[in-house]
This record gives structure tokens, sequence and C-alpha cells, in this order.
């Protein structure tokens, strides 16, 4: 899935993933309350400096955008950073790549919280660890990864998964397998919990030491 795809999805994307968490459907069952755990987790620090991953149409980020906090955001689909844009029109928003690194123009900021949701997948599995050891070395200390996504507890539960999808699985996207990645970041203490039959949250925090 490249930026044009999501171009043409981004007018339909907000109703279309609503209803697939309505039916309780790969790969969206559980979108909601991923989302709801997100912001809870972001609402233990008001007024933050947050830096989302793949914002979309700003589903997320608008709430804490509209109480406060200070929001920049990467996404590499220009009509999605248009939109988002609208939302939020003070908020530092970048059409780039977040697989590919950070961007110069954040590569020496810091943020209280990086926050990332249904777009985790898109970075390549053999790239997850180094992007999340980057990612940690943003955060001021005391700051937070979280990172809401399709995501399974181990290849198991992936696997029943993808047979319960039957042909709506795709193929081309990394969904992270919590018990492949944990050894790679276990230095940083990474937690996991399952959202939904397909939905997964990650929370690491940095320490102030
Ligand atoms: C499924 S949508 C999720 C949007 C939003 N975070 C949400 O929860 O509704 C995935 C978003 O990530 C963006 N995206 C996917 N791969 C990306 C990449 N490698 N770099 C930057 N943005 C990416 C897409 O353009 C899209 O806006």
């Amino acid at each position: 899935m490249d930026a044009a795809f999501f171009d043409r999805w981004s007018l339909e994307y907000d109703d279309d993933v609503i209803a697939c968490d309505e039916a309780n459907l790969y790969p969206f069952a559980g979108y909601r309350r991923t989302l709801e755990s997100l912001l809870d987790a972001i609402k233990a620090k008001p007024g933050a400096k947050v830096l989302d991953l793949g914002f979309g149409t700003a589903k997320l980020t608008q709430k804490l955008y509209d109480t406060g906090y200070e929001i920049s955001g990467l996404d590499f689909s220009p009509e999605m950073c248009r939109i988002a844009q609208e939302k939020m029109p003070k908020a530092q928003l970048i059409c780039f790549d977040f697989a590919q690194g950070l961007p110069d123009a954040i590569k020496d900021a810091r943020f209280d919280i990086i926050v990332s949701s249904y777009a985790f997948h898109h970075v390549p599995d053999s790239l997850k660890p180094t992007r999340i050891v980057e990612w940690y070395d943003a955060l001021n200390p005391g700051g937070v990864i979280l990172i809401g996504d399709v995501a399974f507890l181990n290849e198991q539960s992936l696997e029943l998964s993808r047979d319960d999808a039957g042909d709506e699985w795709d193929e081309d996207e990394d969904y992270m397998v919590f018990s492949s990645l944990q050894p790679e970041i276990a230095h940083l203490s990474p937690k996991y919990e399952q959202i939904s039959h397909c939905a997964g949250f990650l929370t690491i925090y940095k320490t102030y030491c």
C-alpha cells in the first residue's frame, strides 16, 4: 500500500474503518477500543508534546490538538496530510515515509509521547527494532511510545486470524508479532496487550535516569 492508495482511500477511510470494527472483522476489529486505550494513556500527560506516526485523517490527534496538546506528525499520503492539516492548522505535519526514519525537520526534537495507530504494520519487520530504538531516543525522559495496530501476541494467534480472514488477509502488511519483536527490544522493557482478535497495543516507557 503506497501513498497513492491512501490518497484514494482518504475520503471513505473513517466510515470503512468503523463498519469493519462494528462487524468485529479483520483488520479493524477493536479499532475504537484501541484508540480509546491510546487516548487514555495520553490523557495521563495533559498538554504534552506528541508525535503521531501515520496520523491519517487525524481521528486520534485532532482530539488531542483540540484540548491543547502540541502536535507533530508524519504521514506519506499528501491527501491525508491535507485533510489533517485542515483539522489542525497549527500542527507540524510533514509528508514523510516514517519507515525510513525521522526527517531532518524533527531529527533533533524531543517528544513526551510518540503514538501510532494502525500504521506500524507499514514498517517492514526487519526495520521495526531499529525504528523503535530511534523513536525511544527521540523521547524526553519520562516519555512513552504507544503503538496500537493490527497485532498478535505470537505466530499461532496470527495464523488463526489469517485462517479466519481467508481471502481478505493482506499478505503485504507486516503485522507486529510481539513474541518475535520482544527479544530485539527487550532492553526497552516493552509491554503488550491484546485488544481484540487482531488488535494489539505496545507500550514502552522511557525512564528518567
Ligand atoms: C490505516 S491508516 C491509519 C490512520 C490513523 N492513524 C488511524 O488510526 O485511523 C494508515 C496511515 O499511515 C500512513 N502511512 C502508511 N505507511 C506509511 C509510511 N511508511 N510513512 C508514513 N505514513 C504512512 C497512511 O498514509 C495512512 O494515513
